[in-house]
């Protein structure tokens, strides 16, 4: 199949068609996301909290996301692979997301990126773009501000939609080519949708978007203990893994493993 392009996922949009966005950080869950046919995979600065073992997705850094973005990008013959950046690598100014989106394009591979905030950064987007590289903004809860608001919070609620509206049209008008929305009322996100050309994608923002993602540790089952109201579980990777290792580990101990059959 040919390479997911942003046009595709803009035709997709009028075509009143959907598609799907996983998270990947290596190799195995790229390639195996991709022949899976998912659209899009996003290398996220949830690597953080989901690589890393941090416990927000504050602390990665360019350095630590590149070469995962590479490895992705490697892996992916056709998805479109977006790349976080994260905390600290764009705010300063519009020069500074050019830079740092030039870089995730050049070492990381990446076909797009996608950074955090709402219309008081539809100046570093416009320069992105012109840059040459794609924008994909990310509106509602932006984790990399959590503590600017408070934790982890629905945003966009009765009279605070209009606020979700107003950045998602000027960040499209500043030529984002899909908005994300996070942790959003259905209704609201839909009127986010509604008021853009562009394609929408919602994590925890009802079912009317463009796209859907979902950190894939999560959608997979592979990461423990308490999960969002919005993440779905297709699988239990977690009691896979954690049954092979234990019955490996009973097998090594108890001498049945290497069998002859393994053996030289
Ligand atoms: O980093 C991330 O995983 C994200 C989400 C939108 C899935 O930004
Ligand atoms: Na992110």
């Amino acid at each position: 199949a040919p390479r997911v392009r942003i046009h595709h996922l803009q035709q997709a949009k009028r075509d009143g068609k959907r598609f799907a966005m996983l998270t990947a950080y290596e190799q195995y869950s790229a390639e195996i996301f991709d022949q899976a046919g998912i659209e899009v995979l996003l290398v996220g600065d949830s690597a953080s909290n989901n690589v890393f073992g941090n416990e927000t997705s504050l602390p990665v850094t360019v350095d630590e996301l590149l070469p995962l973005c590479r490895a992705v990008a490697r892996s992916a013959k056709r998805a479109l692979v977006v790349a976080d950046l994260p905390f600290g690598s764009y705010e300063v100014s519009a020069q500074q997301g050019v830079e740092t989106g030039v870089r995730f394009l050049k070492e990381g591979l990446a076909h797009a990126v996608k950074i955090e905030g709402g219309k008081y950064y539809a100046e570093t987007v416009r320069a992105m773009v012109q840059a040459g590289v794609p924008v994909m903004a990310h509106i509602g809860f932006t984790p990399q501000s959590e503590h600017a608001l408070g934790g982890y919070r629905v945003q966009g609620r009765g009279d605070d939609a209009q606020r979700l509206i107003d950045d998602a049209v000027a960040l499209a008008e500043a030529g984002a080519f899909a908005v994300l929305m996070e942790m959003v009322p259905a209704d609201t996100a839909a009127a986010v949708d509604a008021a853009v050309s562009v394609p929408t994608v919602g994590i925890g923002a009802g079912n009317a978007t463009t796209g859907q993602v979902l950190v894939w540790q999560d959608m997979a089952g592979l990461r423990g203990g308490r999960m969002a109201k919005f993440v779905k579980q297709y699988a239990d990777l977690r009691t896979t893994l954690s049954d092979a290792a234990k019955e490996y580990g009973d097998e090594v101990r108890s001498g049945q493993f290497p069998g002859p059959e393994h053996s030289f």
